[in-house]
């Protein structure tokens, strides 16, 4: 039971998964059938600030400055009611919500959402988690937001037991191992906004999708030799496998009844430009990867930024280029947004 129920602000940024969390062997428990890598990415972050108030008679969200209702709202105050029950507390809350970044950008993640929510609604009611314990309550509100409660490189391992308690995340390297490691987003003009919930589309892609089981086979080796790479800041060794990744996690997609397209025509440019790149160099100069979403993330290192940057600027129906690195894991700040 928590002492004394007041406010906190949490702040926490997305992650881009280099090895991708697709599918749950328990969903009400959010636990994964695969193990999953992620980066947790600098410089942009959702900070969230939660007060319990006993005057309010229901959870009052406002996201980026505007009340939200709907689905939003009834996904943190269900999120809030484990909080509630984990702390004894009964009062509703205010939460306030906001992305140093443009909503509209599509780099809004419900992973740097939760991971947000579930800090700032722990330290509120009066609860002090450590980062794994923290880390576990984020995975209920969006499986990937378990990864951002970590900075750097994150494993989140999917582990074997029923009751989860071997299903943890947990940093593997800090974000200062690899300085020269970039991340550039491709933000994809006129991306669509996602059709169905990963939480939903993932199971979609269990039960129907072909290539599921021959995926999931392939992942531990997968993972084991980025690990390697990582550890041994080798992008040679690396950037194909994140390729080979991300083309796995989309060829599960496009096998789903019905099918799971996420790219847009000047996506696959996007894939197609890195291809060529690396062809043509007769190296691993970039790595694609992307979510659930049009957007394309494009690793590269310090020394081949620049033009890799003018590549991907240059195609038709590339907005913008942002430029990303690895960044701190969630962490409690002064005062609200
Ligand atoms: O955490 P969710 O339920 O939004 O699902 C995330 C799924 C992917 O972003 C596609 C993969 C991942 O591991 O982040």
């Amino acid at each position: 039971m928590a002492s004394r129920a007041g406010a906190a602000t949490y702040r926490a940024s997305p992650n881009i998964a280099l090895v991708k969390y697709w599918g749950m062997r328990d969903a009400a428990l959010g636990l994964p059938f695969n193990s999953s890598l992620s980066l947790t990415l600098g410089r942009i972050h959702t900070t969230t600030r939660v007060r319990f108030d006993p005057g309010l008679d229901a959870d009052r969200l406002e996201l980026n400055g505007r009340l939200a209702v709907g689905r939003p709202r009834e996904e943190v105050a269900r999120f809030l009611d484990r909080v509630r029950e984990r702390a004894g507390l009964i009062a509703q809350a205010r939460v306030r919500s906001r992305n140093n970044f443009p909503t509209a950008s599509g780099l809004a993640s419900s992973a740097s959402g939760f991971a947000a929510l579930a800090g700032a609604a722990t330290a509120a009611a009066g609860l002090s988690l450590d980062d794994s314990e923290l880390s576990r309550l984020a995975r209920l509100g969006s499986g990937s937001a378990c990864r951002s409660v970590f900075g750097g490189f994150v494993l989140w391992e999917a582990g074997r037991r029923a009751d989860g308690q071997d299903c943890v995340a947990r940093q593997l390297f800090p974000a200062s191992h690899w300085p020269e490691l970039v991340d550039l987003v491709a933000l994809i003009r006129d991306a669509p906004t996602k059709a169905v919930r990963s939480a939903s589309a993932m199971q979609q892609s269990v039960a129907t999708s072909p290539g599921y089981a021959e995926r999931l086979a392939q992942i531990p080796s997968r993972l084991r030799r980025m690990q390697r790479a990582i550890g041994e800041r080798d992008a040679d060794s690396l950037f194909p496998l994140v390729i080979e990744e991300c083309d796995s996690f989309r060829a599960v997609c496009e096998g789903t009844v019905p099918t799971l397209d996420y790219l847009t025509a000047a996506s696959r440019r996007v894939l197609a430009a890195v291809r060529e790149l690396n062809a043509r160099a007769g190296r691993a100069v970039a790595a694609y990867t992307h979510d659930a979403g049009a957007h394309v993330h494009v690793f590269t290192t310090e020394g081949d930024r620049a033009s890799v940057r003018r590549a991907l600027a240059r195609l038709d129906g590339v907005g913008a280029v942002r430029t990303l690195r690895a960044g701190p894991g969630g962490r409690r700040v002064a005062s609200g947004p």
